[in-house]
């Protein structure tokens, strides 16, 4: 795709699911990737599987709800590959899900703290570096439960947020020349709904029979949407929540 070359990304939540594919993904268009994640085995595991087709990347253990960790993120893009180009803020977590009501201020603000606040951290600490380059462009993982109401409260509103976020950051930032995305994903085959299918496949099961496309999504179609909005064939694509769901929200 047009312009990823020789640039820079960092993806967090790259050590599993949807991160890894897009940190594979952008190292196959042939950009340096810095891998984040706070589990080491999984973000080495990406790297290697970089590395391995002749890629290049680095992993740094990062936790999205700490600045320091964050900070040293980027760091690692300029002291490793000399700047930042792209970033796909996509670390998260979800639950099984219960009524607003039911959860209590601990679990919200878990929720809050590493799906909304954890991009605002990194969105604060790749920006700069991003105005330092003369500009960038940036996806935030948000879901299907950012636009409707998929999900549990807490995680709707976490996802809900990341779309504000995302509308904002592109209103203060075009000028620098940096553009700003959100990807929406439906049910994607990853470790976290492999384990709610765990935990109940029948719930599963007719959440797959109700996507119109008749499956789950693979975690590689959400990052080839990924690298193609970081790409200059999206040139003009801003503020955008796009919504990669089979169908899903169609109906
Ligand atoms: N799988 C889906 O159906 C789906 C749908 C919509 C949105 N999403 C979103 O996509 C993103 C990726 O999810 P996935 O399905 O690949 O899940 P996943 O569990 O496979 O991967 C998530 C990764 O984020 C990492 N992570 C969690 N907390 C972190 C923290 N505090 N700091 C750094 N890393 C952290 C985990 O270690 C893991 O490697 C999440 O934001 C999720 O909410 C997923």
């Amino acid at each position: 795709m047009n312009g990823i070359q020789d640039g820079v990304a960092v993806v967090t939540g790259g050590g599993s699911g949807i991160g890894r594919q897009s940190s594979l993904r952008f190292a196959e268009e042939g950009a340096r990737v810095v891998v984040a994640d706070v589990d080491e085995d999984g973000g080495h595991e990406t790297t290697e599987m970089i590395e391995s087709d002749g890629g290049e990347a680095t992993f740094v253990r990062t936790d999205v709800t700490d600045s320091d960790d964050v900070a040293a993120m980027v760091q690692t893009a300029l002291d490793e590959y000399g700047g930042l180009d792209f970033a796909h803020n996509n670390a998260g977590i979800a639950d099984e899900g219960t009524r607003l009501a039911e959860y209590d201020e601990a679990e919200w603000d878990q929720m809050i703290d590493v799906n909304l606040k954890g991009v605002w951290r990194c969105l604060k600490a790749e920006i700069p570096e991003m105005i330092e380059r003369g500009g960038g462009a940036v996806v935030n993982t948000s879901s299907v439960a950012g636009v409707s109401a998929n999900g549990s409260a807490h995680y709707a509103a976490s996802k809900h947020g990341v779309i504000g976020l995302t509308r904002r950051a592109t209103v203060d930032y075009a000028d620098d020349g940096i553009r700003f995305n959100a990807v929406c994903p439906g049910v994607i085959d990853t470790p976290m709904v492999q384990q709610a299918g765990e935990d109940n496949s029948e719930e599963l099961d007719r959440i797959t029979a109700g996507i119109p496309a008749g499956r789950l999504g693979d975690p590689r179609e959400i990052a080839d949407t990924v690298v193609w909005l970081c790409s200059e064939d999206a040139s003009y694509v801003m503020g955008q929540p796009i919504i990669v769901d089979g169908g899903l929200l169609a109906q």
